[in-house]
């Protein structure tokens, strides 16, 4: 079966076709940097109009492989959650498609569509897992018992950790997008130099907090600045990002032992996923806890159309169809 997967919910316009849920037959990326990089992040009414002049032929190129609309079977498209009026844009091309051309329409979540993208690197991949999911606006800690259905354990009560790398580069002066940024910098510097405070709930061990390490990087940047001190970034860099890493590999190394799998499997999904100490790290300590490790292939961490057309096919087998009504929602949750 083949599914169309629109996805537009933020900075990327991208569609999609993928077979059976796990083949990638065609994906195309148009991503909006270049437009929001002038202005430090994303302008939301920007994104909208842009995702507007680029969706047609975006979608068109996606299809190209397979001969055209009339060769796919189901018509997948995010609808929440995100930048609502970057969501209606797709949500509305998606609608119009599927009513010319007599074709299902499926509704993804997009956080949905991020774990989907590990399924679509490991072919093995098969739930019940536990899923890491931190992206621009969310971190969140899921049990994951079958391909639609979720429980969440834990999440951030602030900043999501995407958020807060995006927050330190454009305080180190590294501009948009901060995480790749922060991720090539810290390469260059020592992890051990600076000490970033890391939060611990004792009565939820699955939620994240990351604003205090956020202040805690702006004090340090501005008590340099006003002291004249010199600032070594790489270091800043490398400190701020291992305390992030750590505390998310530890409490998703804790989440796989805590819960009763019939395997120890661990995803890590969602645009931080690309964050190469993040990927060392958390991989070394599955490897001691005996988890198995599913993190998407670096150009899937990020938003793109397959992982919807991934969650696509796994919503239509489920049954999740959407009526003519079908509407856009900037927040939702993964578990409905
Ligand atoms: O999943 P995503 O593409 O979009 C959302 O759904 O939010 O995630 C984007 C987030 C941004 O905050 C971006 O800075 C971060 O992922 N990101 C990274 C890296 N690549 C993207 N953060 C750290 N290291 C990276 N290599
Ligand atoms: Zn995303």
């Amino acid at each position: 079966m083949k599914v169309l997967g629109i996805e537009s919910s933020c900075d990327e316009t991208a569609a999609a076709v993928v077979e059976d849920g796990r083949k990638i037959i065609s994906n195309i990326v148009r991503t909006q940097i270049s437009t929001h990089e002038l202005y430090g992040g994303v302008v939301p009414e920007i994104a909208s109009r842009a995702h507007l002049e680029a969706i047609s032929s975006v979608t068109r190129l996606a299809l190209e492989p397979i001969g055209g609309i009339e060769n796919i079977d189901a018509i997948s498209v995010t609808n929440a959650p995100g930048l609502i009026g970057a969501l209606l844009v797709g949500v509305g091309f998606a609608k119009g498609l599927s009513f010319s051309s007599c074709k299902p329409l499926v509704p993804v979540h997009h956080i949905r569509g991020h774990v989907a993208a590990a399924y679509l690197t490991h072919y093995d991949l098969t739930p019940p897992f536990i899923a890491l999911i931190v992206s621009g606006g969310h971190s969140h800690l899921v049990y994951v018992s079958d391909y639609t259905s979720y429980k969440i354990l834990g999440g951030t009560r602030d900043d999501a950790a995407g958020e807060s790398f995006d927050k330190a580069a454009r305080v180190l002066g590294l501009g948009y997008p901060g995480g790749p940024k922060m991720d090539a910098l810290a390469k260059l510097g020592d992890p051990d130099s600076i000490y970033f405070p890391r939060v611990h709930f004792h009565d939820a061990p699955f939620d994240f907090s990351f604003s205090g390490v956020k202040t805690s990087i702006i004090n340090y940047v501005h008590n340099a600045e006003q002291t004249g001190k010199e600032l070594n970034k790489p270091d800043v860099a490398a400190s701020f990002s291992r305390a992030i890493c750590e505390i998310l590999t530890e409490k998703a190394v804790l989440a796989v032992n805590s819960f009763d799998l019939p395997q120890k499997k661990l995803v890590v999904a969602g645009g931080v996923a690309a964050n190469s100490m993040l990927r060392k790290m958390i991989s070394e300590e599955a490897d001691k806890n005996g988890i198995t490790l599913y993190i998407p292939d670096i150009p899937l961490c990020g938003d793109n159309g397959a992982m919807i057309a991934s969650q696509g096919y796994y919503e239509y087998c489920s049954g999740n169809i959407a009526s003519s009504d079908l509407n856009a929602f900037a927040t939702e949750s993964i578990e409905l």
